[in-house]
């Protein structure tokens, strides 16, 4: 009978098969693909796995150690950390086109992602944490619809030009047997049952120019918001959350003083794929109690919105 736990075995067969003594350089995310991919390989062939984790400044609040937590401290895994932050958010300074956002952002993971792996003195094996939709996904692509709303840039095209062979252990798997596999391995419920975030990060959740100050704006409504939805318990019942800053402000009224501050909306939806999402209907007391918190705990915030919109018409971020 199949098993997660003979699953794991045979993967970790397989890609000492197909590695040998070589080295393999993959790249951390802090989602749950690349987290699986690369502890899944570590068992495999331990130091022979470096991990590139590029941190591009535009993460939630406390991610990045998490994940150097974790890899480095938990896991021993060797793992390469780049604050690449000052690169990024110079390099976004002033572009509001979300498509410019995302072409930015991607190319610099690229190229900085290259130059780490150069300064390694490269491998002949990068792994990657490809799924079995992303194979489906990307075969159908090219009869697929013309137009294209959104691009999702991760890092295509890197193998080819840094002539290194593909390591994808979980290219069978489903997001959801990936999350078993990643339990198998211990890998903390924090990480596994993580809800996805795009590449681009908390750039396309502030519409317009990004900045330090803006990102640190929302990190903190965006962590308010996130802990309450934990401690509701209502997580794991929940696709995706997250809140946006909005490039308007609104007057407020706080004590005796008058206000003139930022709006930001929150965000909740469910879904299987992604592809379609509905509104997560969060009861009225939950989403009273967090825009009061955020208001009060957050300066610079004077006001709250639910977005209900479901997918389509709307996307379920807002760039
Ligand atoms: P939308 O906003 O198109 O999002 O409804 C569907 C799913 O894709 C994620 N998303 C992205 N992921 N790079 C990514 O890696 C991107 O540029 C990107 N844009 C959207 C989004 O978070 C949701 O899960």
């Amino acid at each position: 009978t199949w098993t997660m736990a003979g699953f794991r075995d045979m993967e970790i067969e397989r890609i000492r098969a197909q590695v040998g003594p070589g080295r393999v350089i993959c790249g951390l995310s802090g989602g749950v693909d690349s987290s699986v991919a690369a502890k899944l390989i570590h068992e495999a062939i331990g130091d022979q796995l470096i991990c590139i984790f590029v941190d591009p400044g535009i993460l939630r609040a406390g991610e990045a150690e998490e994940v150097v937590r974790t890899f480095r401290g938990r896991f021993n895994i060797h793992l390469v950390h780049r604050d690449a932050s000052d690169l990024f958010l110079g390099a976004l300074a002033g572009i509001t086109d979300p498509e410019v956002k995302r072409k930015t952002i991607g190319r610099l993971f690229v190229e900085v992602f290259e130059e780490e792996a150069a300064k390694l003195g490269g491998a002949q094996f990068l792994a990657q944490g490809t799924l079995y939709p992303d194979v489906i996904e990307s075969v159908s692509f090219t009869g697929g619809p013309s137009v294209t709303i959104k691009s999702h840039h991760n890092v295509g095209g890197l193998p080819e030009r840094m002539k290194m062979q593909l390591v994808e252990p979980l290219r069978e798997l489903f997001k959801d047997e990936v999350r078993a596999l990643g339990r198998e391995l211990d890998i903390p419920e924090s990480i596994v049952g993580r809800h996805p975030f795009p590449g681009p990060g908390l750039a396309i959740r502030i519409p317009g120019a990004v900045d330090r100050e803006k990102l640190d704006l929302l990190r903190k409504v965006d962590a308010i918001y996130l802990e309450e939805i934990r401690n509701a318990g209502l997580y794991d019942a929940i696709w995706q959350a997250f809140a946006v800053l909005l490039p308007v402000r609104t007057v407020g009224v706080m004590g005796d003083g008058r206000t003139y501050d930022q709006a930001c909306a929150l965000r909740a939806v469910t879904s299987t794929d992604g592809m379609t999402a509905d509104v997560f209907p969060f009861d009225f007391g939950f989403l009273n109690r967090v825009a009061s918190r955020i208001v009060n705990e957050v300066r610079g915030i004077n006001r709250v919105t639910y977005d209900i919109t479901s997918k389509p018409p709307g996307t379920i971020e807002w760039e």
